[in-house]
């Protein structure tokens, strides 16, 4: 096999890894995707460097220039990556010193790359994670407006996948958006653990240069550093907790798209799919399937599967940086292309499903769905609930043997089941009045639904303020 010396680190070795051992090291083939995040850091890494006197200021002015330079011809798709140079940190440092020489050289001062990876890929999480909360405030923001048009529609709400009682479509949406309120704010409170700087590390002990961290971690608009070296390399919770944010945005996602598959089947048919997110069948003409809902379910594994994946990685090393890190990339790239995917069409999906309130609405006659307005009633006519509840029972099997509904059983065989039932039972047994009368704070009440929109409509708002605020994350793209 052919070999060939890396120049950054081959002053101690007289022949360069094979080629086949070159590829498997290889990561630059998908960590370019880090280099805005890379050039960002650097350049922040070398403007402290001058402040600090360790080189001078025309060196670092030098560095930053060229090290835009190298941004623009990545951007520009003219640069050459090498596999041979590993990583994206060497391509990037090695172009610098072809463009600008010997200062180039010394950017590395004072730095390791197992600080400068642990910093690069910190700024990428963080970025990736802002993109996923704006995911998430728009759909939100989708689930919201769906809610506000079905404030008087009702379905059954279910347990056990059973008939239970009827909530009001607004209720039903609201409770995904409120699943999806939580993960952006996870996705807050992930980010204050992952915007804390490594840098000063260096290779895991410090460094005998004068540096100054502090300002690094502030121009890249980080809080502060990390307070212990070998914890500073060879942390990699900040991805650990990212993956599990985007494992429970994707449980959630998950569950939403079985909804879907469930409603979107005949036997319930209280959803029409668009056209666009659904398919047909090769063979049988009468299909239209959910293909895009159940893909989305399907993606949920391989998010999992990144977190589970990164947490074995991690389970035996011991301090402090290891070469087994390097595998935090991929599945984390892999997590926040599926994340970002998976909301941006979720969104545009809800926005165009057509909800059929006509077959909810018929759904809730074929479950008994106001057997509790019924022991209720009887509850406030001077029966123990207990009691309530038996003679409920008895009258949904008189009404299953007769075929009927509830409020289809006559006054006398109503009454024949218990004296204290009047002609006032009908308007209790009316599904509508059974959604308005739930008005226990966040139950499917008018009332209730009311102020969770209200409650939305503010949120919505700050948020949209909050994250066009925040500077846009640069598009991850090149990779
Ligand atoms: N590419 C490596 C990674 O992603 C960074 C280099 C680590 N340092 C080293 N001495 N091999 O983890």
């Amino acid at each position: 096999m052919a070999s060939h010396t890396n120049s950054t680190w081959g002053g101690r070795f007289s022949a360069g890894p094979a080629e086949a051992v070159a590829a498997y090291t290889d990561s630059q083939r998908y960590d370019r995707a880090l280099w805005r995040q890379d050039i960002r850091a650097s350049k922040a890494h070398a403007r402290m460097l001058g402040r600090q006197g360790v080189i001078t200021p025309d060196e670092a002015d030098r560095i930053v220039e060229g090290l835009d330079a190298v941004a623009d011809e990545i951007r520009a798709g003219t640069f050459v990556w090498k596999p041979a140079l590993e990583d994206v940190h060497m391509n990037i440092e090695s172009r610098l010193t072809e463009l600008i020489g010997e200062a180039g050289k010394k950017l590395h001062t004072g730095r390791s790359r197992n600080d400068q990876v642990a910093l690069t890929f910190r700024l990428f999480v963080a970025d990736a994670l802002d993109g996923w909360r704006k995911g998430l405030v728009a759909l939100c923001g989708a689930l919201a407006r769906r809610a506000g048009e079905h404030r008087d529609d009702l379905l059954p709400g279910y347990t056990h996948l059973q008939p239970a009682q009827p909530v009001s479509l607004a209720q039903h949406l609201l409770a995904y958006a409120w699943m999806f309120r939580r993960d952006a704010g996870r996705l807050e409170d992930t980010l204050a653990r992952v915007r804390i700087s490594p840098l000063g590390a260096a290779a895991l002990a410090g460094t005998t240069y004068p540096l100054d961290p502090q300002s690094v971690a502030e121009e890249v608009g980080f809080s502060g550093i990390l307070a212990n070296s070998m914890d500073a390399v060879s942390d990699r919770d900040f991805v650990l907790e990212a993956l599990f944010d985007a494992a429970t945005v994707m449980m959630h996602l998950s569950r939403l798209c079985e909804e879907i598959v469930l409603w979107a089947n005949p036997a319930f048919g209280f959803v029409r799919l668009p056209d666009s997110f659904s398919t047909g069948s090769s063979i049988m003409p009468q299909k239209k399937n959910p293909d895009v809902a159940e893909l989305m379910r399907g993606k949920t594994g391989r998010v999992y599967g990144a977190l589970m994946g990164l947490l074995t990685v991690m389970k035996g090393l011991p301090l402090a940086y290891n070469r087994d890190m390097q595998e935090d990339k991929e599945g984390f790239l892999d997590a926040d292309a599926t994340v970002s995917a998976s909301l941006a069409i979720m969104a545009a999906m809800l926005g165009e499903l057509e909800f059929r309130v006509d077959r909810m609405r018929d759904a809730c006659k074929a479950g008994f769905l106001n057997a509790t307005e019924l022991a209720d009633y009887l509850v406030a006519h001077g029966l123990p609930f207990r009691e309530a509840h038996h003679v409920t029972g008895q009258a949904v099997a008189a009404a299953e043997r007769e075929g009927k509904s509830l409020e289809e059983l006559t006054m006398a065989e109503l009454q024949a089941l218990s004296p204290r039932i009047g002609e006032d039972v009908y308007d209790v047994l009316q599904y509508a009045a059974a959604v308005r009368r739930r008005e226990t704070p966040g139950g499917t009440g008018p009332r209730s639904v009311g102020y969770q929109l209200e409650n939305f409509r503010q949120w919505l708002e700050d948020a949209r303020a909050a994250t066009s605020a925040s500077a846009p994350p640069a598009a991850r793209d090149a990779r």
